[in-house]
């Protein structure tokens, strides 16, 4: 049983026979921990009174549009604003009539009206009054508004007759009430996302090393967007000043070789991005010592390649990530560069961007990049790097959803 701890439902009750039924609907809401705030229609105190249903939900029932002391305590706005879903039971071939309409000329309806909070209802009327056209119209209306239904059922009716239009029982309003309350899955949960970011840092000795101005700022904010979507996050990270973002499992590195390492050491992964500025080179025999000035010539630094951890990963037989993206950072030609990129490391997507000095994305806040593809190119405008995160991660979850679909 789902519990329903902490929601508030606001509660319309419409006048027809159905309306003692919404006794027991707000006795089982109470039980699963939700509040429930009640408001009725004049027609609806013909069926039941004010006294039994503030009884039962333990609040004050709301039934005049121009009561002062109601306006006081709480406006109609207020009242609908407040709940996390607005339920009506019995809604009556009136009522819905009225929500088709957009007509606001009592409590319930004004609510109605001016929510901007989901609406279930519950219709319950007279078998031919369900049927008529006008009533099937309105229905329609409702559900292209968004208005969620449940019921009516079929079975015989207070009136004699036979057909739908009784009222969902409780038991199955209450299940209607989880289901749109319920959190919405996020896409990326039980997905795996590894990301490198931020520089790497080649050691000279152990006072002076190698490195560059990557600040970590894209790689950090695509695994905050990554996070957001549900997805494990795994950040494998060269030294940064920047927090870490919360939800990410951090694995901060500080040499290409560590970060390979640590990147295979994480396969298999669903989604692999590599935006981390890996030095291309290290010292291809580093001191474990100072290395002392003034003592003849300076010291002629031999350099080595280090790994292409992108391409290792992309080209890896058993465990490759399903999409793998890498970043290409160039002062000139850049989608020609991308494209050249996206071929030679084996990869699904570049994200190419300018970093010449003048375009300020080295250490700055936006980004203006252009996804490079088999499919093609999409250039995007300049964007905050939150932004390009966000867009980039929702590009990239219906990437491998489609793919994940499509080998099915
Ligand atoms: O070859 P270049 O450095 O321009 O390629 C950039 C892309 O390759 C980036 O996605 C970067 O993270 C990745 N890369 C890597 N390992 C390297 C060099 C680059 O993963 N050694």
């Amino acid at each position: 049983m789902t519990s329903l701890d902490g929601k508030t439902v606001l509660l319309i009750v419409g006048g027809g026979i159905a309306a003692y039924k919404t006794h027991e609907l707000i006795r089982l809401l109470k039980t699963r921990g939700c509040s429930v705030r009640v408001i009725m229609t004049r027609a609806a105190e013909e069926f039941v009174t004010p006294l039994s249903l503030a009884s039962l939900s333990g609040d004050k029932v709301f039934t005049a549009l121009f009561s002062l002391t109601d306006e006081v305590e709480m406006g109609h706005i207020q009242l609908s604003r407040a709940a996390d879903l607005l339920v009506v039971a019995p809604a009556t071939a009136d009522l819905m009539a009225k929500m088709a309409h957009g007509l606001a000329d009592d409590l319930a309806s004004t609510a109605l009206l001016a929510t901007d909070k989901k609406v279930l209802i519950a219709p319950a009327m007279n078998v031919r009054m369900w049927r008529h056209s006008a009533t099937q119209r309105n229905l329609a209306t409702l559900r292209r508004d968004g208005i969620a239904v449940v019921g009516p059922n079929d079975g015989e009716m207070a009136c004699g007759e036979f057909g739908p239009g009784r009222m969902a029982e409780p038991a199955e309003i209450v299940d209607a009430i989880a289901g749109l309350l319920k959190p919405p899955t996020l896409p990326l949960a039980g997905k795996k996302v590894l990301i490198t970011a931020g520089p790497t840092r080649e050691p000279i000795d152990p006072v002076r090393f190698i490195s560059n101005h990557s600040s970590g700022k894209q790689g950090y904010a695509i695994a905050r967007a990554a996070v957001a979507l549900g997805a494990e996050t795994i950040l494998v990270s060269g030294p940064t000043s920047l927090p870490i973002p919360p939800g990410v499992q951090m694995m901060p590195v500080e040499t290409a070789t560590e970060m390979l390492e640590t990147c295979e050491g994480e396969l298999p992964a669903d989604i692999a991005i590599f935006a981390a500025a890996v030095a291309d080179w290290r010292i291809a025999q580093h001191s474990d010592e100072k290395i002392k000035k003034g003592k003849g010539n300076p010291p002629t630094l031999s350099l080595t390649e280090n790994p292409d951890i992108l391409k290792t990963v992309a080209t890896r037989k058993a465990d490759r990530p399903q999409i793998v993206v890498g970043f290409a950072a160039e002062t000139g030609n850049v989608i020609k560069h991308a494209a050249d990129k996206l071929t030679r490391k084996g990869c699904d997507l570049i994200v190419a961007n300018d970093v010449s000095a003048e375009s300020g994305v080295f250490g700055g806040d936006h980004n203006k990049v252009h996804l490079v593809s088999s499919s093609g190119i999409e250039s995007w405008p300049d964007m905050s790097k939150d932004d390009v995160a966000h867009k980039l991660m929702e590009h990239l979850t219906v990437m491998l959803l489609s793919s994940q679909e499509a080998a099915r």
